[in-house]
């Protein structure tokens, strides 16, 4: 990863390159989210449907490219650690979530979207499904960018 993007971050805190840009990305995936959300209450679907699922997506770039390396790299060979540390507790709850809210997006387009799946395995309650998707994502959102504050912000004690 790390000759893919330039070392030194953009925002003045201290992160690398590639964390300031998933964090920039990330908040910007979030409110492409919420139009998305506005555009189903105005019940113009389509719109709403490419809007999700480029979001989907995308964020399985940036977790291709930024966080699971960073997840490999840095968390996973302390993860005895999560337990007494914020560093890695931050990041490995964040990624449980993460990974969650990703295969859930991930089966609410497979069944908005296509007709792959039998009937017994395709949900009805279209709308509770999504709303729970929604709710989880901003959960991860929010605990992204408090492991972003963990990692790279907050006072070394
Ligand atoms: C809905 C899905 C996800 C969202 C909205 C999300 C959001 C974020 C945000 C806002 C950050 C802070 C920016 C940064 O430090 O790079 C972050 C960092 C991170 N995420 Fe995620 N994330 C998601 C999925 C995942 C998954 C599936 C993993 C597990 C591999 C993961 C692991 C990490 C790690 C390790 C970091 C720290 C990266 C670094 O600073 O080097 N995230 N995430």
């Amino acid at each position: 990863m790390s000759s893919f993007f330039p070392t030194r971050g953009f925002l003045g805190t201290g992160a690398t390159f590639a964390a300031d840009i998933n964090l920039v990305v990330q908040l910007i995936m979030g409110a492409a989210l919420i139009t998305g959300l506005v555009l189903a209450k105005q019940k113009r679907y389509q719109a709403h449907g490419i809007c999700q699922t480029t979001v989907l997506l995308l964020n399985l770039l940036m977790i291709g490219l930024v966080m699971w390396p960073s997840f490999r790299e840095q968390v996973r060979p302390s993860l005895r650690k999560v337990v007494h540390n914020w560093y890695y507790a931050a990041a490995a709850g964040h990624a449980v979530l993460g990974i969650t809210a990703e295969l859930l997006g991930l089966y609410i387009v497979i069944v908005a979207g296509t007709d792959i799946l039998p009937l017994w395995l395709r949900f009805k309650h279209w709308k509770r499904w999504m709303q729970t998707e929604l709710v989880l994502w901003f959960i991860v959102l929010v605990s992204g960018v408090g492991t972003y504050y963990v990692w790279y912000m907050a006072p070394v004690r």
